[in-house]
């Protein structure tokens, strides 16, 4: 008899997560020399000194210890204190719950909300690791595919208040500005969204990490502005996109001050707390960081413009003009597989993109581009796709 492959004997949800489609193509361009990379979601800037003294001071005056499951209170306080400047209102620590990033975040909440056979709806298409989480907590993801065109992104309401109304929905996932497409929803769709999911009582799970990322002013709008108090909202953030601070893996959740035993709870069987000198980095990042920020967000906007006008010399080139976000996510009329596409573009013309195919049905005639690099890589890059568009 032989004996079963070990494989067989993990679960069958952790067999069935699938490999990120964007991990297949950095590996597939990993040592290709000379190729300009834009197909991660993260800046190229390090995290600014300031961050990193106050992160190192904590280490040194001996933060080693276990330490808060909900997050160092001065940290939760100052996320209290950003809350209140930005929305103009006050905010109270006990809603902020710090995690491992905002993918800690996510699982913390999905945890919290979804059991065996729930359904959350996910508009797509849509960073794949939330899908995923949902699937490896015994949910079920319903996909409701956003309509594209050149003008933007759009959320067919009609479709998420049917899909809302099914027995097993439990939850509507809302990222916005989202991941890939730049899709951000105003302050009337998010009230309409709200008004769904409380007639049918579900959930949101706001994913707002973008929030910031806006061309024209401070934020994008959030649930918070069209939400009262209490409501059925968990909203995810991280210090990574604002801050530089991918590598870090600091975030939080905000959450009715209720589930504050029931998120520690999560938080110590998962990761049993984030380091405490590390969140000594994201107070620094929250009281001083607003000029790194707004740096940031300028450096992503001209990078952005520049990738746009070398598309744009291509009449088989559209996309949707981003709301927020440091994305491009165009498509090239008669390419209908960019999981093929990103290949020959790393093969090419010497650029790495995320294919579109990597954030589920709807995605896979796009491809993702990375603004937030330095100017020169993303002028090379630039010239290298109109070049390659030329000869297409
Ligand atoms: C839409 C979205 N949500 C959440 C995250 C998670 O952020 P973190 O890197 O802090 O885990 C990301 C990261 O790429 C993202 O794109």
């Amino acid at each position: 008899m032989t004996s079963p492959s070990v494989l067989d004997l993990v679960s069958a949800p952790s067999r069935a997560a699938p490999e990120s489609g964007i991990v297949e193509i950095v590996n597939y361009g990993r040592q290709v020399e000379g190729l300009v990379k834009l197909w991660v979601g993260e800046g190229d800037l390090p995290t600014p000194a300031f961050i990193a003294d106050a992160a190192t001071r904590g280490l040194a005056a001996g933060e080693t210890f276990y330490t808060w499951q909900r997050g160092i209170p001065p940290l939760r306080k100052a996320l209290a204190q950003y809350h209140t400047k930005m929305l103009g209102r006050p905010f109270e620590p006990d809603r902020f719950f710090v995690t491992v990033g905002g993918m800690h975040a996510i699982i913390v909440a999905v945890r919290m909300i979804v059991e065996d056979g729930d359904e959350v709806i996910v508009p797509g298409p849509a960073w794949p690791n939330v899908p995923a989480a949902i699937e490896l907590a015994g949910g079920t993801v319903k996909l409701l595919p956003m309509d594209y065109r050149p003008e933007g992104w759009t959320l067919d309401l009609e479709r998420l208040e049917a899909m809302a109304a099914a027995p097993r929905a439990k939850a509507i996932l809302v990222n916005s500005p989202a991941n890939p497409t730049g899709w951000t929803a105003d302050k009337e769709t998010l009230a309409a969204i709200l008004s769904i999911a409380r007639k049918h009582g579900l959930w949101i799970l706001a994913d707002e990490v973008y929030g910031r990322f806006v061309p024209a002013g401070e934020r994008a709008a959030s649930f918070h502005d069209v939400a009262e108090d209490g409501e059925r909202i968990l909203y995810v953030n991280t210090f990574s996109k604002n801050w530089a601070m991918t590598g870090w893996r600091l975030g939080w959740l905000e959450a009715p001050p209720e589930l504050g035993q029931v998120i520690e709870n999560l938080v110590q069987y998962s990761t049993s707390g984030v380091p405490s000198f590390l969140q000594h980095g994201g107070i620094a990042a929250i009281e001083h960081g607003d000029s790194f920020l707004a740096y940031q967000i300028e450096r992503a906007k001209r990078g952005q413009a520049i990738l746009e006008a070398a598309l744009s010399e291509s009449n088989r080139v559209s996309y949707a003009k981003p709301g927020g976000g440091f994305y491009l996510f165009p498509t090239i009329d008669g390419i209908d597989d960019t999981r093929v596409l990103a290949k020959r573009l790393v093969d090419e013309a010497g650029v790495g993109v995320a294919p579109g195919t990597s954030f589920g049905p709807g995605g896979e005639r796009f491809f993702r581009l990375c603004c937030a690099r330095n100017e020169g890589e993303i002028r090379t890059a630039a010239e290298r796709l109109a070049d390659w568009l030329r000869r297409l």
